[in-house]
C-alpha cells in the first residue's frame, strides 16, 4: 500500500515526507508555497514542516477554514499573495487542507501564470478519498457550487492517515458519506465491508481501497464524458440541498451529510426508474438513516431545491440528469429526472420516519 498511479501522477500513502522530499527535489522548483487553513496551518503544517529537507525557499498562505473562501474573492487573494511572494512559472503549490483548499488551491495554480504546477496534500477524510483524486478544481458562485472550475490534474497525491487524528468526527463522518458512496455505485462487496467495520476508527486499508475505486473511475473517463458521472451518485439533490442548508442553516451541513440526505433520496429514484429492488433501497436507506439521522426538510423549500438542480452544471439540454444504482454496487448514468419525480423524491425524504436514538 504505498502507491498507486492515477491518470497521470502517482498517489503517494504514509510515509509522506520522503515521497514529497524526493518530489520537490527532482521537480526543481524556484519556490514552493504551502497553501493552509487556519486549521491545517495548525494541526497539519507542523507534520509536514518537521518533515522538510528543503526549509528555506518557501512561503505559507493561509485562508480562513470553510466553504465561504472557495469564492473568486480568496482565490484573488491566493493569486495576489502569489504575486507579491515573486512566485514564477517555475514555482509549486502545495495544497494542505481540506477540498476547500484542495479545490481552491488546484484552481488558482492551474489559472495563475496559465498554470503553475500543483500537488495535494490532503487532510480530510473526505479529501483523501474524493476531492483530491482526479483533477477537478473549482470555486463556488453565490449558492453555486463549482460552477467555475477546470480539470487540472495535481502533479501528485500525499495521503497520511495521522491526519485524521484531529479531525472533527463530524467531518470524518463527512468523507464516510462518499466512502459508502463508492461502494454503492461499484463495489457491493466493499458497501458490505465498509458498513460493518469500526466506524469510528476508519482503517488506513478501508480508505486505500476507497481511493482505489474512485482512481479507477477517473482513470476510465478523466473529464466525466461518460464513466464517470457514476460518482454523481446522490449529488444532484445533495448539491441543492448543501447550498440550501449553507444559505438557511446556522449550523449548515457538511457535504457529506448533505450527500447522504441525496442518496437517499436518489435511492428512492433508482428504485422508481432504475431498477434497484425495493429490499435494496430498503438497506441502503436504513444504513444511511441509521449513520447519520434525518435531515428536516420542509415542504416549502422544495421549489428552491429544483430551482438549484435547475442550475447544476450537470444539466444537458435543460434536462436535470441524476446518476442512479440499478443494483447495490452498480449504477447507471444519464437519467433524465423530471422536475416532479425530484420533488416526490424530496417529499419521500421528508415522510420518512427515524426516531432518533
Ligand atoms: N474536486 C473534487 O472532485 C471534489 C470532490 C468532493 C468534494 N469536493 C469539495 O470539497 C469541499 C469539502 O471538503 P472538506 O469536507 O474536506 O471540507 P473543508 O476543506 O472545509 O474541511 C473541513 C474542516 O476541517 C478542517 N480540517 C481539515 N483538515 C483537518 C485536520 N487534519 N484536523 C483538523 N481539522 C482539519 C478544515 O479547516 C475545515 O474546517 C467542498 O467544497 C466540495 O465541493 C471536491
Ligand atoms: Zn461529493
Amino acid at each position: 500500500m504505498n502507491t498507486l498511479q492515477s491518470i497521470n501522477y502517482p498517489i503517494h500513502f504514509n510515509n509522506i515526507a520522503a515521497a514529497l522530499n524526493q518530489f520537490i527535489k527532482q521537480g526543481n522548483y524556484s519556490r514552493f508555497f504551502i497553501l493552509t487553513d487556519e486549521h491545517t496551518v495548525k494541526h497539519c503544517l507542523p507534520i509536514i514542516r518537521d518533515g522538510l529537507d528543503q526549509t528555506d525557499n518557501f512561503d505559507i498562505i493561509e485562508i480562513n477554514a470553510g466553504e465561504e473562501s472557495k469564492s473568486i474573492d480568496f482565490c484573488v487573494g491566493i493569486w495576489k499573495m502569489l504575486i507579491d511572494f515573486g512566485a514564477d512559472r517555475n514555482s509549486l503549490l502545495i495544497n494542505l487542507g481540506g477540498g476547500v483548499i484542495t479545490d481552491l488551491g488546484g484552481f488558482a495554480a492551474s489559472t495563475y501564470k496559465r498554470g503553475i504546477d500543483f500537488v495535494h496534500i490532503p487532510t480530510t477524510l473526505l479529501s483523501q478519498v474524493d476531492a483530491s483524486v482526479g483533477g477537478k478544481t473549482g470555486i463556488d458562485i453565490d449558492n453555486l457550487k463549482n460552477i467555475i472550475g477546470t480539470f487540472t490534474q495535481p502533479k501528485a497525491v500525499f495521503i497520511e492517515h495521522r491526519f485524521l487524528q484531529t479531525l472533527p468526527a463530524r467531518q470524518v463522518r463527512s468523507g464516510l458519506a462518499e466512502m459508502l458512496k463508492h461502494g454503492l455505485i461499484t463495489d457491493a462487496a466493499y458497501w458490505e465491508k465498509l458498513k460493518n467495520s469500526d466506524l469510528e476508527n476508519l482503517s488506513a486499508e478501508l480508505i486505500y481501497d476507497s481511493i482505489a475505486i474512485k482512481n479507477k473511475v477517473v482513470i476510465a473517463d478523466p473529464t466525466e464524458r461518460g464513466l464517470r458521472k457514476i460518482l454523481n451518485f446522490g449529488h444532484t439533490i445533495g448539491h441543492a440541498i448543501e447550498s440550501y442548508s449553507l444559505e438557511h442553516d446556522e449550523n449548515p451541513l457538511t457535504h457529506g451529510e448533505a450527500v447522504v440526505a441525496g442518496m437517499i433520496c436518489e435511492a428512492y429514484l433508482s428504485h422508481q426508474k432504475s431498477g434497484l429492488s425495493l429490499t435494496a433501497m430498503e438497506e441502503i436507506i436504513n444504513t444511511l438513516l441509521g449513520l447519520y439521522g434525518k435531515y428536516e426538510l420542509d415542504e416549502a423549500t422544495f421549489p428552491m431545491l429544483n430551482d438549484i438542480m435547475r442550475k447544476d452544471k450537470k444539466n444537458q439540454g435543460g434536462n436535470i440528469n441524476c446518476s442512479l444504482l440499478s443494483n447495490i454496487g452498480e449504477s447507471k448514468i444519464d437519467n433524465i429526472c423530471t422536475d416532479e419525480e425530484l420533488v416526490e423524491s424530496l417529499k419521500f425524504y421528508a415522510s420518512l420516519e427515524y426516531a432518533k436514538a
